[in-house]
């Protein structure tokens, strides 16, 4: 049994090791290939409790979970927001133009950012890495490839997690925008006093759906049990079974309560179907000292009202999805940020399936995750509540100047191919000849996992012989690795990116 263990674990490590390096030279059938092995790792490890695979699964839950991240948080979830029209008149816009060149405000350079999931967040994130990177702040990041922390279900804590620059607690961050689960004391604690907090959240059903189709081959846990599709059929499911998943999970509440008490509240199954955005949220201590989690079934709704009268008051404010650009105008009003500073890039909707929940599987959505929905109902008031309070107009002409700005510098800088494709196919956005030593350019068109490595070769740079890895395994990680081999491109490439010269790579 000792033997087979070993040789479980020794297999799996090399497979995550194997699947580190290939995910480099971004072969993608490889790729496909090696995530397809770990996920049958993980299935027979979860379809055999007790088992060796079982008890190597669980001990390295966390560290697949990175692998799988890492995998798949290239692709933007920002594709469904809602465009809205506004009717601005030119002479607002002129004066709202001429109120942020000259109003009189330091910009606010300590931000927490909690970022949720399948929300818009990676667009925000993107625009978090490049105003920090452009202000040489200092990060607060995980010791992994995607830079996340607190994987698993539980909130963020000193005892389970690992950050850069852990061993060095005097030292504050500036800017956090990695995935973690919030615990109040915990960033209070690592970052600057003062730190100025936001987040942002969707409509909970087109968000469950949207994380259920995109993590579909994490959601084996619970899809093996509806009987609809092969073990080994881990992803590229068709919308139209995705959507009968979805429908049988849904058509039955006490069912889909029995379907979930069979996943581990760790498994990401069920991370990213049981109120999927709560969760991000951490946990509450009612009156009585109860600590109420996301997951709990039964939530009373004034610990529920209790708890995001706390989040509210922890939080600046608490971005709409479906309010995409007014939330960034938000930014730009409450933070000082300039409207560069917000600006992004525009990506194509992904081709809609055409399909949508059946009227009793919301019901049932809306009762399984009610705190989900009681969540978004509370902070979309407070959003409008803002809205108002700053002007409506005022907002909206913020927001057509950042929507402006946006396409000026995609014009600018992105291939027509690109900005022209109407959705039908699927065009990696590349810079345009010409562009290639500038440093906006760059900024704006770089996202994801290839922006976090430089942030986190800079912060080792930033503590220099202080600085002590604590991932926990004695000898050097693929992602210690990876910042080693590399270091001599992640430092060229933040040089670029903070404008000190060099072309983009
Ligand atoms: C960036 O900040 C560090 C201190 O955190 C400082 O030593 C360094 O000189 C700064 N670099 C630039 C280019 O401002
Ligand atoms: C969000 O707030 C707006 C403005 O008050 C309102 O029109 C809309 O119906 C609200 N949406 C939800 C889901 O509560
Ligand atoms: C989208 O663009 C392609 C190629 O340019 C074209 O063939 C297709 O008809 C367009 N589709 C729509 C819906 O406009």
């Amino acid at each position: 049994m000792k033997n087979l263990n070993k040789a479980l674990f020794f297999g799996l490590f090399a497979l995550i090791v194997v699947v580190e390096i290939f995910v480099h030279l971004h072969d993608q059938q490889t790729i496909s290939k090696l995530r397809t092995s770990l996920q049958e790792f993980r299935q027979l490890a979860e379809d055999t409790p007790n088992s060796a695979a079982h008890k190597i699964s669980e001990f390295s839950n966390q560290k697949i979970h990175q692998v799988f991240e890492f995998f798949n948080s290239d692709a933007d979830d920002s594709q469904q927001q809602t465009d809205v029209d506004y009717e601005v008149p030119m002479e607002l816009l002129a004066s709202e133009t001429q109120f942020l060149e000259t109003r009189q405000c330091e910009s606010e350079k300590n931000v927490f950012f909690l970022k949720t999931s399948k929300t818009g967040s990676q667009t925000l994130m993107a625009i978090m890495q490049r105003f920090g990177i452009q202000n040489n702040l200092t990060f607060f990041l995980g010791e992994s490839m995607n830079g996340a922390m607190s994987n698993l279900q539980m909130p963020i804590t000193y005892e389970r997690d690992c950050w850069i620059g852990k061993n060095i607690p005097e030292e504050k961050f500036q800017i956090s925008t990695q995935h973690l689960k919030y615990n109040k004391e915990v960033i209070d604690n690592v970052m600057e006093p003062g730190t100025k907090f936001f987040s942002i959240i969707r409509d909970p059903t087109t968000n469950f759906v949207s994380s259920y189709r995109y993590y579909q081959y994490l959601l084996g846990r619970l899809w093996s049990q509806f009987g609809l599709r092969e073990i080994g059929e881990t992803k590229g499911a068709s919308s139209e079974l995705l959507y009968k998943e979805m429908e049988h999970f849904l058509e039955d509440e006490k069912r889909a309560w029995r379907y979930l008490k069979n996943v581990s509240p760790a498994s990401f199954a069920r991370i990213g179907t049981l109120r999927p955005q709560l969760i991000f949220f951490g946990s509450f201590t009612d009156v009585n000292g109860k600590e109420w989690m996301s997951y709990d079934r039964d939530i009373p709704e004034e610990v529920l009202q209790a708890w995001f009268k706390k989040l509210d008051a922890d939080f600046e404010f608490v971005m709409i999805m479906e309010y995409y650009d007014l939330g960034l105008a938000l930014l730009v009003n409450e933070f000082c940020w300039s409207i560069e500073d917000v600006a992004y890039l525009k990506v194509n909707a992904q081709a809609h399936s055409g399909l949508e929940l059946s009227k009793k599987a919301v019901r049932n959505l809306e009762k399984i995750n009610y705190p989900d929905y009681a969540l978004y109902r509370y902070f979309n008031e407070t959003f409008w509540e803002k809205v108002d309070s700053i002007g409506r107009a005022k907002v909206e002409a913020i927001a057509e100047l950042i929507g402006t700005k946006s396409a000026e510098i995609a014009q600018r800088c992105i291939q027509d191919e690109y900005l022209n494709n109407n959705g039908t196919q699927k065009i990696k956005p590349r810079l345009k000849e010409g562009v290639y030593e500038d440093a906006e350019c760059g900024r704006f068109l770089m996202h994801g996992p290839s922006m976090t490595k430089v942030t986190q070769r800079y912060m080792i740079d930033h503590f220099g012989k202080k600085y002590k890895s604590c991932s926990r395994s004695a000898t050097p990680t693929t992602w210690s690795e990876n910042m080693e081999k590399n270091k001599e491109s992640l430092r060229y490439k933040y040089k670029f990116l903070s404008g000190h010269g060099g072309r983009f790579t």
